[in-house]
């Protein structure tokens, strides 16, 4: 059973086949997934989506290229969003100095508020860091993010960097990057750091493995990745699809 522990269906690029799309993810065995919350308007789209399919779990959280659509009723309402049915993360939220759609310190602002909502209302967070990973780091140090665990999405950064978030209990999102030919340091994250901390996810409709490189991605392509973090550690891939389906219900608290 594969667990994609990180996709976006609410993503305008799955109107036209949505329905045929799911369908497909029973044939390869995807059993769960949890639709991350990114910009206001798609967290409401994801939550009638969560609310309408039995296998999907829901977030709440505003991406840090989003914080603009955040304010204080906003924050309010997330707060209520949080006791929602299968709401299961806080997330995603973080930093993003790639894009850098408002100032860090914004953006830093808003992330800080965020970790606090989801410490207070006892649930994982879901980090999304992009050229900002020692801040990422360093925030999530000083305001003991290791409390409520959670996990780094796409996780991108160095192997040091990758056991220091292990040392903080949390888990690392691993996706389609890890088939790249040039993913030299994300290989050997995958291969070296604890089978017990690796989730797998799709973030789709964006970043589909080789050789669907570019094209839409889906949970169905989720075996190539499986096979890639396998191959690297020299193990089964049923050991690797049982053991992170099992991570991400650990770190989603389902059952
Ligand atoms: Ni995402």
């Amino acid at each position: 059973m594969i667990f994609d522990s990180h996709a976006h269906y609410d993503d305008k690029q799955f109107d036209e086949d949505r329905e045929a799309v799911f369908a497909q993810l029973k044939e390869v065995g995807v059993e769960r997934v949890v639709n991350i919350s990114n910009g206001w308007d798609d967290m409401l789209r994801s939550l009638k989506l969560v609310e309408q399919y039995p296998f999907l779990y829901g977030t709440v959280g505003i991406h840090p290229c989003k914080v603009s659509d955040l304010n204080e009723e906003r924050m309010s309402k997330l707060r209520e969003l949080c006791h929602k049915e299968k709401i299961v993360a806080v997330g995603e939220i973080g930093l993003d100095y790639y894009w850098m759609s408002d100032p860090k310190e914004v953006q830093k602002e808003w992330f800080i508020r965020q970790l606090h909502l989801a410490k207070e209302e006892d649930l994982p967070v879901v980090i999304h860091s992009r050229d900002a990973s020692q801040d990422t780091f360093d925030i999530m140090k000083r305001e003991h993010a290791g409390t409520t665990g959670g996990v780094i999405h796409c996780y991108s950064g160095s192997l040091e960097m990758a056991r220091e978030y292990v040392k903080l209990g949390y888990y690392l999102g691993i996706g389609g990057v890890v088939t790249f030919k040039n993913s030299k340091v994300l290989k050997r994250v995958a291969a070296e750091i604890p089978l017990e901390h690796i989730v797998v996810e799709t973030d789709c409709p964006y970043l589909a493995p080789t050789p669907y490189r570019g094209k839409r991605n889906s949970s169905a392509y989720l075996p190539l990745v499986i096979e890639e973090i396998a191959d690297l550690r020299g193990i089964s891939t049923d050991e690797v699809e049982q053991v992170t389906y099992e991570n991400a219900c650990r770190l989603y608290h389902i059952q």
